[in-house]
């Protein structure tokens, strides 16, 4: 009665298919299957195991991928759906309005972005551009994509990707010039998970993601987390000291199964197969179809899974109604120096906090706007202020400002030889504050009036209407 593992392993995907590979160890009596990480190959194994009747315990956090399709697919990590609405609570927390979402063309990037479209609609923000680059983008396509939102109003980007072109899009978008004051980044998960998993990040790759807030899943600081920390460091013949939430995550999925096989057990449960006549062999093919064999109790088995309830390093693994884990949360990081700082965190339960989610949920629910905080962020360029969110487009039309061409008052706005046809002291105080904005306001000044008379101030606003310009410089 074997368990399977197949957890993805991306490198495989050019050698051997990892479907291939699980489809093959189905062919053994397999009662249970834990991964892959992967969504699109989850999206294919999920079917197979409702055809098999087999619990797939999966660390995919495609939004899509659900239980109610797929009745024997059971995510042991927290849907990124959450992280989506925790993301739109970032930008609104902010006031920011518009978004440029920027992802890899695959089920886990579309459907992520497509959640965040609808969180940031809830939020009355919306996603004014999806800048989708394929999954084995050159890196002159990625170059090409960063220069064209880069051409867009909004500097709000949401980096949806993998650890392995992450950070690529980090440095071009350095180059560009975008890692700046101005712009802001933010990631979801991938980047704090890569950064966790690594035991020391080089000086140049930290360099690139100077200022970007980043959301990593939140697990509670236990005991059982330290102690298994310092068991895992004292283990000979690992990769890597360190490891990120999704270890956590996988090792309370294995206890979750031992867990809920004792009970089955305990609780009677048979372990039996019977032939599947709709699968059958196809000529030529590695695959032994009609050898595959369906689990007669895995809805039983199943049951079972999400009616467990303990605490895991990962923190309480429950199931909702929705069969998903119960209280999603997430750290939002803001890195910076040679790591990163938790500016707060997001639950489900009460929105954006400067507390950790395991003491507000003692508490009553509170998602009212007063009661979101987070602590300051350093943003790109290490700017304090926060960005504005958004700039005059550099292939828009330029600010209007209709300047009033009279007869007194000269030295405040009068006409000039000079390129910017206008000068005086309105112009001068006009051009400091521009220049001390962290973004380009493109202007010209266009004079109204013949300068023999004063120009009548009712027409100049009615004109300023009529004519889309945006601005009157007068004092
Ligand atoms: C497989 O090959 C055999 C012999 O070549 C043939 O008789 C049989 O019809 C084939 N089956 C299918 C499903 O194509
Ligand atoms: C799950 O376990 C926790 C801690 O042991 C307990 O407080 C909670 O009531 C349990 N929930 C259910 C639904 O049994
Ligand atoms: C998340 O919050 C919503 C609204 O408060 C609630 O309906 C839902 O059950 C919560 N989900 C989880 C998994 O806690
Ligand atoms: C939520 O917090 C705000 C501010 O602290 C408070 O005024 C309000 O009464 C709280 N609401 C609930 C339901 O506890
Ligand atoms: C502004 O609009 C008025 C009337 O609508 C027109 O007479 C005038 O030429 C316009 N001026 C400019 C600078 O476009």
């Amino acid at each position: 009665m074997p368990i399977s593992f197949f957890f993805s392993l991306p490198f495989l995907v050019f050698y051997r298919h990892p479907c291939f590979i699980a489809l093959q160890l189905m062919e053994k009596e397999v009662i249970a299957a834990i991964g892959p990480q992967s969504s699109g190959i989850a999206h294919v194994i999920s079917h197979v195991m409702n055809e098999l009747q087999v619990p797939l315990l999966s660390f995919a956090t495609d939004p899509t991928l659900s239980s109610l399709q797929y009745s024997y697919f059971l995510r042991t990590v927290p849907n990124d759906h959450f992280q989506m609405y925790a993301i739109a609570d970032v930008v609104d927390y902010f006031g920011w309005k518009e978004v440029i979402a920027i992802f890899v063309d695959d089920d886990n990037g579309r459907n992520g972005i497509s959640v965040l479209g609808d969180a940031l609609a809830k939020k009355r923000a919306k996603l004014t551009y999806k800048a989708a680059f394929s999954p084995g983008a050159s890196s002159s396509e990625i170059d090409d994509l960063l220069v064209s939102v880069n051409l867009m109003e909004a500097r709000v980007f949401v980096v949806h990707v993998n650890p392995d072109t992450g950070l690529s899009i980090f440095s071009k978008a350095k180059n560009l010039g975008m890692m700046v004051g101005g712009y802001v980044w933010i990631t979801t998960d991938w980047l704090p998970s890569f950064l966790d998993s690594s035991d020391s990040v080089n000086p140049e790759t930290m360099d690139l993601i100077q200022g970007v807030v980043a959301l990593r899943h939140h697990t509670a600081d236990s005991d059982q987390k330290k102690k298994f920390a310092s068991r895992w460091k004292n283990l000979k013949n690992v990769e890597a000291s360190s490891f990120n939430s999704y270890a956590l995550y996988a090792y309370d999925t294995i206890w979750l199964l031992a867990r809920a096989l004792d009970l089955y057990f305990k609780d009677g449960g048979k372990v039996t197969f019977s032939d599947d006549h709709r699968l059958r062999d196809t000529n030529g093919s590695a695959l032994h179809l009609s050898s595959m064999q369906v689990f007669d109790q895995g809805q039983k088995l199943f049951q079972t899974l999400i009616g467990m309830n303990f605490t895991g390093l990962s923190g309480q693994i429950q199931f909702d109604s929705e069969k998903n884990l119960g209280h999603p949360a997430y750290d939002v990081l803001n890195i910076g120096g040679t790591g990163s700082r938790t500016v707060g965190y997001w639950s489900n339960y009460s929105g954006l906090s400067v507390v950790t989610p395991e003491i507000l949920y003692s508490k009553p629910p509170n998602t009212s706007t007063s009661t979101q905080h987070l602590y300051n962020v350093i943003w790109p360029g290490e700017m304090v202020t926060q960005p504005r969110g958004w700039v005059f487009p550099h292939n828009g039309k330029p600010l209007r400002i209709a300047v009033p061409y009279r007869v007194t008052f000269k030295e405040f706005v009068h006409k000039d030889k000079g390129p910017s046809g206008v000068k005086g002291y309105c112009i001068d105080v006009f051009e400091a504050a521009i220049d001390l904005l962290p973004y380009a306001v493109p202007h010209v000044y266009i004079l109204y009036g013949d300068g023999k008379r004063n120009p009548s101030f009712k027409n100049l606003v009615n004109d300023v209407v009529a004519n889309d310009t945006f601005c009157i410089l007068e004092i």
